[in-house]
């Protein structure tokens, strides 16, 4: 039977199907670098007065325990009264209409309802108390806030993110003064400083971490 290709046109054939494949592949390369890096992380959350941590944090320097009162002493960290806001827009820029929402919810006594940024299952249990005593700062678990004007998420908040750290806490360990601190960054010598600090703090066993009732009870 007569050949249909020449050996010369399969071999040509062979090499186009290659090139292809190895244009594909590069294409898919390339676009999971870039959707890697143009990614946004998440959304900014819209939220009823446009309360922003840039200018109250960042530029006003507020502390985080000003509004955040029950961060170091309970579960929950805390979501400010109406009231703390007032103690400065009674006087301050009280007549702004972004502010409205907010001086009429205190007059009437309505709550105002913040649309929540991170939120667990029911299921797992977590504790602001012990992170924040036992050396993790905010912004290991929330980024820097001060420059956010509206606040959004960092972190995924799945398992394996609270496990990544219940493993090797030392990797993120910072000394108890520079909790609030929303620029602090691990210095070159971490692993050392952070095995230093797991002492110290009294930071139990990756056995105790990890173990399921830890986190679901
Ligand atoms: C002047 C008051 C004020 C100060 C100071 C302040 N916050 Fe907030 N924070 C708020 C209010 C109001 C909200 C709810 C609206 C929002 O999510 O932006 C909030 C929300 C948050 C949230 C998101 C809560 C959620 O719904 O999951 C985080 C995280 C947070 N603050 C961290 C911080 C940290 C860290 C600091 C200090 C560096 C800080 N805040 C300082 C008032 C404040
Ligand atoms: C310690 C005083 C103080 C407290 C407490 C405070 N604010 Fe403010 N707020 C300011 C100042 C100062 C500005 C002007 C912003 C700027 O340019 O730094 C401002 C501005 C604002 C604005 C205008 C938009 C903006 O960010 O410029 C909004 C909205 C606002 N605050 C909401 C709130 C809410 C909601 C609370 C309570 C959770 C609150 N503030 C608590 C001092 C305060
Ligand atoms: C180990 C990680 C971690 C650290 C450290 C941490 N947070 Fe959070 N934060 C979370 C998680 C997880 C939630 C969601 C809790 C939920 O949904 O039950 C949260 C929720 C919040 C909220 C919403 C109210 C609440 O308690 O659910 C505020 C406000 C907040 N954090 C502020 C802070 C401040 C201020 C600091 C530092 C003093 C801080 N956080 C440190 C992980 C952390
Ligand atoms: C960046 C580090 C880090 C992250 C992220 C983190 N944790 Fe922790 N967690 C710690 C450290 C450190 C302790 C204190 C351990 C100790 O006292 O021995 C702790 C303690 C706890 C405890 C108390 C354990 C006990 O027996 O008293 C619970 C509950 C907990 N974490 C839940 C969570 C959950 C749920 C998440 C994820 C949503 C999370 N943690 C994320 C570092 C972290
Ligand atoms: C350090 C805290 C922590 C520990 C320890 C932990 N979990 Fe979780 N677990 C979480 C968090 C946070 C979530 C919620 C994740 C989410 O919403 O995606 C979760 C979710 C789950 C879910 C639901 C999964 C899903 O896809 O919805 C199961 C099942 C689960 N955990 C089982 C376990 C088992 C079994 C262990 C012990 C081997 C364990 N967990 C230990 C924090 C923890």
């Amino acid at each position: 039977m007569a050949q249909v290709f020449s050996p010369a046109a399969v071999l040509g054939l062979k090499l186009l199907w290659l090139g292809i494949l190895a244009a594909l592949i590069a294409a898919a390369v390339v676009y999971r670098v870039n959707a890697r890096t143009d990614a946004p992380a998440f959304a900014a959350i819209e939220q009823p007065v446009p309360f922003s941590h840039k200018h109250h944090v960042g530029d006003d320097g507020i502390d985080c325990r000003y509004c955040h009162v029950s961060v170091e002493t309970s579960a929950f960290a805390g979501i400010p009264p109406l009231a703390t806001c007032m103690s400065c827009h009674s006087q301050l820029f009280n007549d702004a209409p972004v502010l409205k929402p907010l001086v009429d919810a205190y007059r009437t006594g309505a709550a105002l309802s913040w649309t929540r940024v991170h939120d667990l299952p029911d299921f797992v249990y977590f504790d602001h108390s012990i992170h924040v005593n036992k050396g993790v700062g905010c912004s290991t678990c929330h980024g820097p806030v001060d420059v956010m004007p509206l606040t959004w998420r960092v972190a995924s908040l799945d398992m394996q993110w609270c496990l990544d750290c219940h493993r090797a806490p030392e990797k993120y360990l910072r000394p108890a003064d520079r909790i609030f601190d929303t620029r602090w960054e691990p210095p070159a010598d971490q692993i050392a400083r952070g095995n230093a600090l797991k002492r110290s703090y009294h930071i139990r066993t990756e056995r105790h971490l990890t173990m399921c009732s830890t986190c679901h009870r």
